[in-house]
């Protein structure tokens, strides 16, 4: 049986990109299998370690543009979010409904939507005097962070976090997870 092609779209650092790579080895035996990473920004670090992993890469012209999208993803069985930025169109959306997933730093339904990314989510949680976050996998539809979650992990808000403190809690608790999920989604689509 073939592996499971996954293309990974990111528009920052890559280090959940990096969790993937490190837990899915390339061989075809294997369940799953990072064919392409795809992101809307041509610094983005997340294509510097698709590059030392050995896998292809595409910078997105249009990232609004589904047609675009669509070619890049090509013959992609899943797609994971994994800090990419920008809403994904309607009719890829459509097309991959159920086999999109995107990972978010904070238990949504609370701390998502637009605008709620990266450090803004930490203060937003801070904020609240929330005494828990943690982070959220959720298949993906047309608005941003509103998908069925799939699975979540909490971790605690401790005395005296910082929104970085709290991002670098979270972000450890995302490298768990993601791999699980791609892991047990590849397991269904195979
Ligand atoms: C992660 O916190 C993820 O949950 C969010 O964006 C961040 C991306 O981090 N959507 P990285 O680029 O994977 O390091």
């Amino acid at each position: 049986m073939t592996a499971v092609r996954v293309a990974v779209l990111a528009s920052g650092g890559g280090t959940n990109l990096q969790a993937l790579l490190d837990a899915l080895p390339g061989e075809p035996a294997a369940l799953a299998r990072v064919v392409r990473v795809i992101s809307n920004r041509p610094d983005a670090g997340a294509l510097e370690r698709a590059r030392r992993g050995g896998v292809p890469t595409t910078v997105l012209k249009h990232p609004d543009d589904a047609a675009e999208l669509l070619t890049a993803l090509g013959d992609a069985q899943l797609v994971v979010l994994a800090g990419y930025l920008k809403l994904i169109p309607a009719d890829v959306v459509a097309r991959f409904r159920g086999r999109m997933i995107n990972i978010h730093p904070a238990l949504l339904p609370d701390f998502g939507g637009p605008g709620m990314y990266g450090h803004h989510v930490h203060e937003a949680v801070l904020a609240s005097g929330a005494t828990e976050s943690g982070v959220t996998v959720h298949f993906v539809d047309e608005a941003f962070d509103r998908g069925a979650i799939i699975a979540q992990m909490r971790v605690p808000v401790k005395q005296g976090d910082t929104p970085d403190t709290l991002a670098t809690r979270v972000l450890a608790a995302e490298h768990q997870l993601l791999p699980k999920v791609v892991l047990d989604l590849a397991t269904r689509i195979r």
